[in-house]
């Protein structure tokens, strides 16, 4: 009955890889788990004609979910890649806040942890006056941040952990995605050092960049295996308190 927030410094980071990874990383752990995300864009249709979100389909398989909950996990899909706001406007579909959260509340009710992949960054517009943020405002989501160990990412970091916390998210921390650890050097030592000290959230687990097959392949073992070893699951569990989030 607990969930988790993930945001990153910007698209194309790696929340969905990094949310798929925390996922099968509990469920190595035993926990039952579920995901969500509120609104996928660039979903890809299908010869029937059915958008499906990609993003959803490493979700559910990081879940150990099932395809047949597709839309139980996103409950918009649409075509354009452009963040939701606009890519329904060209769909013209209205996106609804609270269909978002029903749906939301549904996983989260149903599972032990649910993790929920944002879209974009912190402050992409799901709607024209509905931000991620608004929405795991609402959900009253905690909040980790993926990162990634590049040359200006501690600047984007500060400014998506400050804007967060000033907008009443608890921002839990980090998650450095694309670790290597044998040839990091300086750049990547001091982004780990200067994420913690400007911000004083701790960076809590540091992903390697994986082989394509243990995303492509049938099921997520082995990432969630790589996701346990790499990232601090029983802290984050813990950091996220006794509360529920409903
Ligand atoms: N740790 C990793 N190892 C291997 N490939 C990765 C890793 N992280 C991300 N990628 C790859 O980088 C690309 C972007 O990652 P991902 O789709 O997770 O980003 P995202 O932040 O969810 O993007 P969006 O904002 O579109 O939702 C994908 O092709 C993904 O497979
Ligand atoms: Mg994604």
């Amino acid at each position: 009955m607990k969930a988790i927030g993930i945001t990153a410094t910007d698209t194309e980071f790696g929340k969905t890889v990094v949310s798929s990874c925390l996922a099968a990383g509990f469920k190595y752990l035993g926990f039952d788990m579920g995901v969500f995300k509120p609104a996928a864009s660039g979903c890809v249709r299908t010869a029937e004609g059915r958008l499906v979100s990609e993003d959803a389909e490493l979700l559910i398989k990081g879940a150990g979910l099932t395809m047949a909950q597709h839309d139980d996990v996103v409950p918009y899909v649409l075509e354009a890649a452009l963040a939701p706001a606009e890519a329904s406007k060209l769909a013209g579909v209205k996106l609804e806040p609270a269909v978002m959260k029903k749906a939301a509340a549904k996983m989260i009710n149903s599972h032990k942890l649910t993790v929920v992949e944002g879209v974009g960054g912190i402050s992409a517009p799901l709607t024209d006056n509905y931000l991620v943020k608004d929405f795991f405002c609402d959900m009253k989501l905690p909040v980790i941040i993926v990162v990634k160990p590049l040359l200006g990412n501690v600047n984007h970091a500060v400014l998506s952990a400050y804007y967060a916390q000033h907008e009443g998210l608890k921002v839990l921390g980090f998650i450095v995605n694309g670790w290597d650890e044998e040839n990091a050097g300086v750049l990547e030592h001091s982004n780990l050092y200067y994420y913690e000290k400007l911000t004083g959230l701790p960076v809590l687990g540091r992903l390697p960049v994986l082989n394509k097959e243990l995303l492509t392949g049938p099921d997520m073992l082995e990432a969630g295996k790589i996701a346990a070893e790499n990232i601090d699951l029983q802290r984050i569990y813990k950091l996220l308190g006794d509360g529920e989030n409903e």
